[in-house]
């Protein structure tokens, strides 16, 4: 396997823990890099996740006593959607099964049909593509931002056609898109915009929270996410026809307004439905978010003072308009040339060395031999003209991202929850390698 480390794996094996157990002892910084004998930059634990205490068993114990586990008999799911809105500033929120089926829910309600195309990043989970896949729509990549990570806008209006039904950015480790342009494209084609904020809660664009801005706003609460019921997922809307429709959609066709007799729907639907545990849950984990999101930002913007001033390393930028990254992800860019040629993959042995994870990300979606089976699938040919299909491939090569596959490098949210003091030894890590990177390169 190319790429060993996940960002869920990653997470997959820390344990339960509630508070940090960074080792607070000044790096050695002079010193060789652990891979050629030194002593570790880091020696602490990084916290845990996820991150609990009673106020979740209390919880979990009070809905399994209540014998109410279905949001149609118990009530937490619906406190869980109406917190959820206040915190977010979105007029509804409904509650899903998880991320996918959030983004899976909001494609169908807004009338995304196969035979249509959806404009999305190569540069992201697979479920964002799946989900276009499963409507027996073709996703259409755009290609990547190289300096924030982000589906790059300027490039949007270029990939749509008269089959375009969709834009679906998502807003990358909790780094926001650049939503004011493509806003602008979406109400310019009159195509509705899906924002893909499964890893950015209490993201924010220009002071007010990501996923409020799109006609569906969609999130994850997988249990690698900043907020965490183990699966979980939630839509925005500001629209209380659109929440109806997705509704009914994740309630098996049965929407909130429709009166029906027995067994009679208004849809076609799915169960995606949220249990009240999961509900619970994020009740509990919401009473840190505000805290845990601020402990982030700090850590983060401190960490990028310190790698700013190391040749060869280019953090994630963010946009204007970002005025919070959720930082779900710590991102930069790995110039192997200011390290003497030293591969990434032994950068990142050399600091998994020094006692800090980090992942090499994603490579990119829209080579992935899946899709072009999935062209070449008895329903696509049907669906599609030969000239849509044939033209797919070229039509999606994403150059930029093909690039920042091979230079990108992640460190997890629950690294930035840390003690400032491990991000001193992160920068003393990197450094270190820098300083030696001429050995390394010969190891
Ligand atoms: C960008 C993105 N989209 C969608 C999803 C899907 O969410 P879930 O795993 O909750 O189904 C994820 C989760 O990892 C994600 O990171």
């Amino acid at each position: 396997m190319k790429h060993p480390i996940s960002r869920r794996n990653l997470l997959a094996g820390a344990p339960l823990a509630l508070t940090a157990l960074a080792a607070d002892t000044p790096a050695d910084t002079g010193g060789k890099p652990a891979m050629l004998g030194g002593p570790k930059a880091f020696k602490g634990a990084f916290p845990g996740w996820p991150a609990y205490d009673q106020t979740e068993e209390r919880a979990l114990i009070d809905t399994l006593r209540s014998g109410k586990w279905y949001r149609g008999s118990g009530q937490t799911v619906g406190k869980f959607e109406q917190a959820y809105a206040r915190l977010t500033g979105a007029n509804y929120c409904l509650a899903t099964a998880n991320g996918t089926s959030a983004l899976f829910t909001s494609l169908n309600a807004l009338g995304v049909e196969p035979g249509d195309e959806v404009l999305v990043p190569p540069y992201t989970f697979v479920a964002t593509i799946n989900v276009v896949l499963r409507q027996h729509a073709l996703p259409v990549f755009v290609d990547t931002d190289l300096e924030t990570f982000q589906m790059d806008a300027r490039k949007v209006e270029a990939a749509i056609s008269p089959r375009s039904r969709a834009i679906m950015p998502v807003h990358l480790g909790g780094n926001a898109c650049d939503l004011d342009t493509l806003l602008a494209i979406a109400a310019q084609h009159g195509i509705p915009l899906v924002e893909d904020a499964c890893q950015a809660h209490m993201a924010e664009w220009k002071g007010r929270k990501v996923g409020t801005y799109g006609q569906a706003g969609c999130f994850s609460f997988q249990a690698s996410k900043n907020l965490n019921s183990g699966e979980g997922g939630a839509i925005l809307c500001g629209d209380e026809d659109l929440r109806e429709r997705c509704y009914a959609f994740h309630n098996n066709g049965s929407g909130l307004k429709y009166i029906g007799t027995n067994f009679s729907y208004n849809s076609s639907g799915a169960n995606l439905r949220m249990t009240e545990f999961q509900g619970a849950l994020l009740l509990a984990q919401m009473t840190r978010i505000e805290a845990q999101a601020k402990t982030r930002t700090e850590n983060a913007r401190y960490l990028t003072s310190l790698l700013k001033d190391i040749p060869g390393i280019a953090t994630a930028r963010m946009y204007d308009g970002c005025t919070r990254n959720a930082y779900h992800l710590y991102m930069f860019r790995y110039d192997k040339t200011r390290f003497a040629g030293v591969p990434r993959s032994v950068f990142l042995k050399a600091l998994a060395a020094e006692g800090i994870p980090a992942a090499s990300g994603y490579t990119p979606l829209n080579t992935q031999p899946f899709l072009k089976n999935m062209l070449a699938s008895r329903g696509y040919q049907r669906l599609f003209p030969q000239k849509v299909l044939a033209e797919w491939q070229d039509r999606t090569r994403c150059p930029v991202n093909d690039r920042l596959c091979e230079e990108a490098v992640w460190l997890t949210q629950t690294m930035l929850l840390a003690p400032r003091s491990a991000m001193d030894q992160i920068a003393d890590a990197v450094r270190k390698i820098q300083n030696h990177a001429g050995e390394l390169v010969k190891a």
